[in-house]
């Protein structure tokens, strides 16, 4: 990402993360959500290696420890990296004082995969909720392809990703300074970057109004 916008997308972050926090997960309930949906997709089992791309707080990370935990799932393996160090530093004091499962975090940008480590490959899930919004919309396929790479064979990538319609175009796109998508250039991109078995899903009851604002598309790569 162009040093410009990386630094408008930490900034906002940096200052904002507690509105974000209060909005989304306080006022819309979107983190019970995104866990509620996680519970029910059966793509969390054991021994699986979870990266979460663009982590933030790192909600979806405490989703996936919650149902590994609770269905005593064993031999799972977490990963997290996010642009913004003061977003990642509320994950990464909770991972050290978890134990049952190793947690490992990275201040990266998903168009600099390099920033990764080498070894976070062959990840059997990835899992992405609300940051491609911040990727340059030409750039979004590019991202996806990132992704793709960190990929085991057979493994699953889960989107979060915000809708376009005259909701998300105020609260999201104007409010929060991102990118927002309708299905088919979710789809297209996803194609572009080498994913097959391309599926929308939905948040389930009682978070069904979700779906409104976000999509959620579930695919593998070739
Ligand atoms: C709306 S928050 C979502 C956080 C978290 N995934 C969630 O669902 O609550 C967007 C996050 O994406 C991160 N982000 C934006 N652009 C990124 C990039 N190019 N690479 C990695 N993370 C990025 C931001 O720092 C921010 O933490």
């Amino acid at each position: 990402m162009q040093a410009p916008l990386r630094d408008k997308v930490r900034q906002l972050y940096t200052q904002k993360a507690g509105l974000y926090r209060f909005c989304f997960y306080g006022v819309f309930r979107y983190g019970s959500g995104v866990a509620a949906h996680l519970a029910q997709s059966g793509l969390i089992a054991s021994d699986l290696r979870i990266l979460d791309a663009g982590c933030g707080h790192g909600d979806v990370m405490k989703a996936c420890l919650r149902i590994a935990d609770q269905r005593k799932y064993v031999g799972v393996s977490l990963f997290a990296f996010d642009l913004t160090p003061a977003m990642l530093a509320e994950l990464e004091a909770w991972a050290a004082q978890q134990a049952s499962i190793p947690i490992q975090t990275q201040v990266a940008d998903i168009l600099e995969p390099d920033q990764l480590p080498p070894s976070w490959t062959h990840m059997d899930r990835i899992i992405c909720s609300a940051m491609l919004e911040y990727v340059p919309r030409e750039r979004l396929a590019e991202a996806l392809g990132n992704l793709r790479a960190r990929l085991a064979p057979g493994g699953h990538l889960l989107v979060y990703i915000t809708r376009r319609n005259w909701l998300t175009r105020w609260l999201i796109a104007r409010w929060w300074a991102a990118n927002i998508y309708t299905p088919a250039e979710v789809e297209e991109a996803l194609r572009h970057a080498g994913f097959q078995s391309i599926t929308f899903t939905r948040f389930p009851f009682p978070y069904a109004y979700l779906n409104l604002a976000m999509m959620v598309v579930h695919a593998t790569a070739r």
